[in-house]
């Protein structure tokens, strides 16, 4: 696997050890009043000891929300910073590399989790419009998405409440910054028609629907003083939390969006494929949002992305395997991999790929990836390396 352990540099400036990157994985162990504790600083540094070339942590909030996963992170004050810096200072010690991901749920929160009701903050979204599904275990009856949600007045004042996060994200070491922008959460509500039926500036056409995401981004590359720190991690075809759009308006929205963040030299662009039929589930698509048989978002995009001389990495994750990313690296179709379920279950990823080892697989169970757990350490910490016959 000689092109994914090869090194890269993300611009010029930040140097990785291979290609291999662990992707961002809530965990929903952050039990400490939604900090950090002595289990992820064990978690990220074991996986950093063994070799990864690039750490996302998990998706953490840059505001106060009520989601259905109540132990996740947040990260609003400096007490946060103060946390996960034990955790980005582990990581540097092993050699390793750390970006934050920075999340806002939008729509996607629940009015009534406990947490919301405490910290009484609204329920925020580009338009009042419920998303479809959902379901929250911890509020009574299992209610799907709610319905109270505010339109946001200024969009501004949301960006400037990533800027805050991200800014303490750097003052706590980390390395760079994920902008999570797909999975139905906030920046993806903003791109998408169904969602965004705003007459301002920020709806309405491909370029208004972009421009949210685009002033993020622009936001964060101010905090790390170059877009090079900066990772969109985007699905194209995606279909979770109500995200579906028609192929059209995938298509330009995503070339809009791609083309727009390659000009701002972002650092790298993570397209997941996530709904294409691609995936190893074969995408159960809703009735009217059809793709062309076979359609990869990764291989259709990625040219935009990776051209001779374009500033930015491609970055791809769902469903790879070491193999198939090994052959699109060499080919040149790719520059980083992203693995996200399988660094559950083996701490050890570079090291089984240097020696040829399979990947453990999770036997346990759905409790693994979100519990519940006895400790924050059960079915997190207690996996094992393999052992390497000398
Ligand atoms: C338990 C779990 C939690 C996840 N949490 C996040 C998250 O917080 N942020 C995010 O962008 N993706 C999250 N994902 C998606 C992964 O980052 C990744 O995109 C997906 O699992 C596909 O990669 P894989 O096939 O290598 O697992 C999560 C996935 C799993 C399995």
């Amino acid at each position: 696997m000689a092109s994914l352990l090869q090194p890269v540099t993300i611009g010029d400036k930040l140097p990785l050890r291979n290609r291999v990157v662990m992707g961002s994985m809530t965990r929903n162990r952050c039990i400490d009043n939604n900090k950090p504790g002595p289990a992820q600083v064990k978690h990220y540094s074991d996986r950093a000891r063994h070799g990864v070339g690039l750490i996302i942590n998990e998706g953490t909030f840059v505001d106060w929300t009520g989601c259905d996963w109540m132990h996740s992170p947040v990260m609003i004050d400096e007490s946060h910073a103060d946390a996960w810096r034990k955790v980005t200072d582990a990581v540097h010690e092993e050699g390793g590399k750390i970006f934050f991901q920075a999340w806002h749920a939008g729509r996607i929160q629940h009015d009534q989790m406990p947490i919301m009701l405490e910290k009484d903050r609204p329920v925020l979204a580009p338009s009042r419009i419920k998303a479809e599904g959902g379901k929250y275990r911890d509020i009574p009856g299992c209610p799907g998405h709610t319905n109270n949600i505010q339109a946001i007045k200024d969009p501004r004042d949301v960006i400037e409440t990533y800027r805050h996060s991200v800014m303490l994200a750097k003052k706590a070491g980390f390395d760079g910054v994920e902008l999570l922008a797909q999975g139905g959460y906030l920046p993806q509500q903003f791109l998408n028609s169904r969602a965004n039926k705003r007459t301002d500036v920020y709806g309405g056409s491909v370029e208004n629907r972009c421009r949210f995401t685009l002033e993020l981004v622009d936001a964060l590359s101010s905090v790390f003083g170059s877009p090079e720190a900066i990772c969109v991690k985007i699905d194209p075809t995606d279909i979770y939390n109500d995200s579906v759009v028609t192929f059209d308006e995938m298509k330009e929205t995503y070339t809009y969006l791609i083309k727009a963040l390659v000009a701002r030299k972002v650092g790298i662009i993570n397209i997941t494929r996530r709904g294409a039929d691609t995936s190893a589930g074969k995408a159960q698509r809703p009735e009217g949002y059809p793709l062309p048989a076979g359609y990869d978002p990764v291989l259709d995009f990625g040219p935009l992305v990776k051209y001779p001389g374009s500033p930015t990495l491609l970055m791809a994750n769902y469903d790879y395997t070491v193999e198939e990313a090994d052959t699109l690296v060499s080919e040149g179709k790719l520059d980083l991999i992203s693995f996200a379920r399988a660094f559950i279950c083996n701490p050890d990823v570079i090291s089984r790929i240097k020696h040829g080892i399979p990947f453990a697989h999770n036997d346990r169970g759905s409790v693994v990836h979100y519990g519940p757990y006895r400790t924050p350490d059960e079915n997190y910490n207690d996996w094992p390396a393999a052992v390497i016959e000398a």
